[in-house]
């Protein structure tokens, strides 16, 4: 059974090469999976692919006639896959739903507590021996009101963190989870939540409903200087409408950690590059944004999850590759 894998970094390669019990041909690649490089997944029998992997239809047509029987993504979010190719060309596709909650949910929270106390700059300050507190102010995070939405693995994650620290948590979602409304988590409708929210966490998937979720008209709703963190997908904001929001002083903070177009960016080194994203730019001269590439999931517990997750996944997949059509492009 052999893997190709694309979009490895050395740390995958660590992880994977670790739980590879069944022994697996892993082939790691740098590059991307996209139109120009899926001639390389000749000879394979799975792909592994990460976030800004592009698993279209064109690419999918590619797979198939290479033989490849199984798409594995060694993600939760599956918005960069069409499932509708993978059926068409019997092609499974597997994910990792749940590897750890909790490292995205932290990193959240890692996210809030640096915009609102200023951490990063007092780092920096302190080591230049600048002592002064002026610029740092910030506020208790106790007592203020949250509004989380998406609360599925990540988001029941978030919420318990939040109630922990003795804020008021109000939530959207399709479907209420008893469990947290019995801790105390409030369901209300999204436009209740933006208009009362001090924070907005989005732990939503993207799909068509939730792209530009966060927009000129929802970040008309929210509270003047509410923080917006974004864990989620990128696209799940529309860019243009927050640095607009953030320009007039009316979004008053913003932490993301996903990009609308972080594929040309996120996961590499370009610090002796020009980047030509002037949105990005634009975002990264806010004194109030802070901005991770995407390492939200970043930790060895994840990382060990999401490879015995998707090594397990695969060797699965491919033992039962007569699976029907109907269960065909099934996600795990
Ligand atoms: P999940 O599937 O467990 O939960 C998603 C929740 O969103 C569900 O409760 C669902 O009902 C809800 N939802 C769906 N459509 C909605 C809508 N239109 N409005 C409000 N709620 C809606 O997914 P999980 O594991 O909690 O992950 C959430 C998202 O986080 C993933 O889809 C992925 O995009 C992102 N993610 C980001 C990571 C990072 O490193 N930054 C790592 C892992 C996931």
């Amino acid at each position: 059974m052999k893997i190709v894998f694309y979009s490895a970094q050395p740390y995958d390669r660590i992880f994977f090469d670790r739980y590879n019990q069944a022994g697996l041909t892993i082939e790691y690649l740098d590059m991307p999976l996209q139109e120009q490089t899926a001639a390389m997944a000749a000879g394979a029998d799975a792909v592994c692919v990460f976030v800004n992997d592009t698993v279209n239809a064109v690419v999918m047509q590619q797979l198939a006639a290479l033989g490849v029987k199984v798409i594995a993504l060694r993600c939760a979010g599956f918005n960069n896959v069409d499932l509708e190719a993978a059926r068409s060309h019997r092609i499974h596709v597997c994910r990792v739903p749940a590897y750890s909650p909790e490292a995205v949910a932290e990193h959240a929270t890692a996210m809030i507590l640096t915009l609102n106390r200023k951490t990063h700059k007092a780092y920096n300050r302190v080591r230049e021996q600048n002592f002064s507190l002026n610029g740092l102010l910030g506020f208790n995070l106790h007592g203020k009101t949250i509004g989380v939405i998406g609360t599925g693995h990540i988001g029941h994650a978030f919420c318990r963190i939040m109630l922990g620290f003795g804020c008021r948590v109000l939530a959207f979602d399709l479907i209420a989870n008893k469990e947290l409304e019995a801790m105390g988590v409030e369901y209300l409708p999204l436009i209740t939540l933006l208009q009362q929210s001090d924070i907005i966490s989005l732990h939503c998937p993207l799909n068509e409903q939730t792209r530009h979720l966060i927009s000129d008209q929802t970040l008309g709703m929210m509270k003047k200087g509410a923080m917006l963190i974004n864990t989620g997908r990128g696209a799940l904001i529309d860019t243009g409408a927050v640095i607009k929001a953030l320009k007039s002083g009316h979004l008053g903070a913003l932490g993301m950690d996903v990009y609308e177009q972080e594929e040309k960016l996120f996961f590499r080194d370009l610090s002796g590059d020009i980047i030509q994203d002037d949105l990005i730019q634009r975002l990264m001269s806010f004194p109030n944004v802070l901005i991770t590439a995407h390492q939200a999931f970043f930790t060895s517990e994840a990382l060990a999850e999401i490879a015995i997750t998707t090594l397990n996944n695969v060797e699965q997949l491919l033992k039962n590759s007569n699976l029907s059509d109907n269960q065909a492009a099934l996600l795990t």
